[in-house]
């Protein structure tokens, strides 16, 4: 840490005029010096004995708004008053993210070093919008994905900066492919009333995060114009579709513009080929964005690298630290090959910005990548994180609970009444219950029924394995049939746990049936 001595050089005593009033100020130092401490004591406590409550919150809705009172305080209160109620009111509404037995979605761990690194970029209060306003913030930032990107073994032309989602970084991912096409001119004119224009497509797999169909939404592109490329068995994208796809939408007068390929998709995981939709990119000329969001850490696992085969050829790829990288919400890495298309598609410098910046040569101004002027410090926590664990931790711990998952697989093969639904890629298993009676029926209106028991039978286990508060876990349908999901991805996740959710979820379906 900085010693002291370099705050008290800029404390002048002798420009305080002794008369003035004092400012009426910040909470005292030594309250924030002692409460901060037992905050601190708080958070170990919680990080080390986990949480004491249900996993996921089982208030009803309502009820934490019911005990806030409906107006802001006149005066000020008393910080263990509203300590008291952050633990009284609060707590019973929180679901636990940061427990080893959250296996819902994607689960985020919260890591020592990345709440520390949260705490200190808070007490700092960066905002790099541009450089000058946090030199440290933005070469810092940079610097950190370009060590991520080199330990994920993605190609030094990669520019990478931090953005809150990867919903958002698909967004300027597809607001870049339309400025790679500056010819049309839609930054100025819009793409309203335009008869020069011909309709512009998207193409994603039918598995993709529903973050394509918002950015298109909100980039004016219209649903209709997101095309599902089929999947196959293990829920890739078909290259063979998106081809005979984009040709007849050539045929038909479209504008094919950019693909959305994914690195483990959010129901099964399953990884598109990127390598041929990046040749069908290239034979079309179009924008092959990567959302790698939850599974694209992995490829710091040496053995798993492979994963990203292919996306040295993307023009952007989004990698999310917040999902599986012991990094809370929010940050979201996100690299472009051609960051000047990006930086085409959003700079723009008001008149009272342009005094605070610096020769565009030697400075990088991180406002001019999207939309947003305002930043926060993200790289501080990715930083620590990535210093603190360091390349080889990282992969132990992401190998850690793949192993889980693996073990878990196995288990589901040797047991009757279990069926996996989905090849395990990472950490995530998709699997159902499904009695041996409901075993071997196959096609017709009794296969429709038999569904329709499996989706009441499992949803039943789910409601009441969460309701039990042990576990928290969600479903997803995969080719129509609902599927149960476990998802290992928190730093305590124990054997013991993923043992302990198991032989509850097999009692559920006992007495379920
Ligand atoms: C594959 C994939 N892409 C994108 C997202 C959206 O991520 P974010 O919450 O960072 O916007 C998710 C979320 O689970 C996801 O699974």
């Amino acid at each position: 840490m900085h010693p002291e001595g370099a705050l008290l050089m800029f404390t002048d005593p002798a420009s305080q005029t002794p008369s003035s009033p004092a400012p009426p100020g910040d909470m005292p130092i030594e309250e924030f010096r002692s409460t901060g401490y037992q905050v601190i004591d708080w958070i170990a406590e919680y990080l080390d004995r986990g949480p004491r409550a249900p996993v996921l919150s089982q208030v009803e809705p309502g009820e934490v708004a019911d005990r806030l009172p409906e107006k802001a305080p006149t005066s000020g209160e008393p910080i263990e008053e509203i300590l008291g109620d952050f633990g009284e009111i609060l707590y019973p509404g929180f679901t636990h993210w940061n427990s080893p037995r959250y296996m819902a979605y994607f689960p985020s761990s919260a890591s020592g070093p990345a709440i520390l690194g949260e705490l200190l970029a808070a007490a700092i209060s960066q905002n790099a919008m541009v450089w000058r306003t946090s030199p440290a913030g933005t070469e810092l930032e940079l610097r950190v994905l370009e060590w991520f990107r080199d330990m994920l073994g993605l190609p030094a032309d990669f520019h990478g900066h931090i953005v809150d989602t990867a919903s958002i970084a698909t967004m300027l991912a597809l607001a870049a492919a339309r400025e790679a096409h500056s010819e049309l001119q839609i930054r100025t004119e819009g793409m309203a009333g335009r008869s020069d224009l011909k309709t512009l497509t998207i193409y994603t797999s039918e598995e993709a995060h529903s973050s394509v169909d918002k950015a298109a939404a909100t980039l004016g592109f219209g649903l209709e114009h997101v095309r599902k490329i089929a999947a196959d068995n293990e829920f890739r994208m078909i290259p063979e579709v998106l081809h005979d796809v984009i040709s007849a939408d050539l045929a038909d007068g479209f504008h094919p513009l950019a693909v959305v390929a994914t690195v483990g998709t959010t129901s099964s995981t399953s990884i598109d080929p990127v390598a041929e939709i990046a040749d069908v990119c290239r034979e079309f000329n179009l924008w092959l964005h990567v959302d790698a969001a939850y599974a694209g850490v992995a490829a710091l696992v040496p053995e798993k690298r492979h994963i990203l085969d292919g996306c040295d050829r993307a023009d952007s790829i989004v990698i999310n630290p917040h999902k599986w990288l012991f990094t809370p919400v929010d940050c979201s890495t996100f690299f472009v090959r051609r960051p000047e298309v990006l930086k085409a598609a959003f700079s723009l410098i008001p008149e009272y910005l342009s005094s605070e910046r610096d020769s565009e040569e030697a400075v990088t101004n991180l406002m001019d990548y999207g939309i947003q002027l305002g930043r926060r410090f993200r790289s501080l926590k990715l930083w620590m994180v990535l210093r603190y664990f360091g390349a080889e931790g990282l992969a132990e711990r992401l190998r850690y609970h793949m192993k889980l998952a693996d073990d878990l697989v196995e288990k589901i093969e040797n047991q009757p009444g279990v069926e996996l639904m989905a090849p395990v890629n990472f950490a995530a298993v998709c699997f159902r219950f499904r009695p041996e009676a409901m075993m071997e029926i196959e096609g017709g209106k009794e296969e429709e029924e038999t569904e329709r028991k499996l989706e009441e039978l499992n949803s039943r286990i789910m409601a009441e394995a969460n309701a039990s508060g042990k576990v928290f876990l969600s479903h997803t349908k995969l080719k129509g049939k609902y599927t149960l999901r476990l998802v290992f991805g928190h730093l305590r996740t124990t054997q013991e746990d993923v043992d302990m959710v198991w032989n509850l979820l097999t009692d559920l379906s006992e007495t379920a049936g």
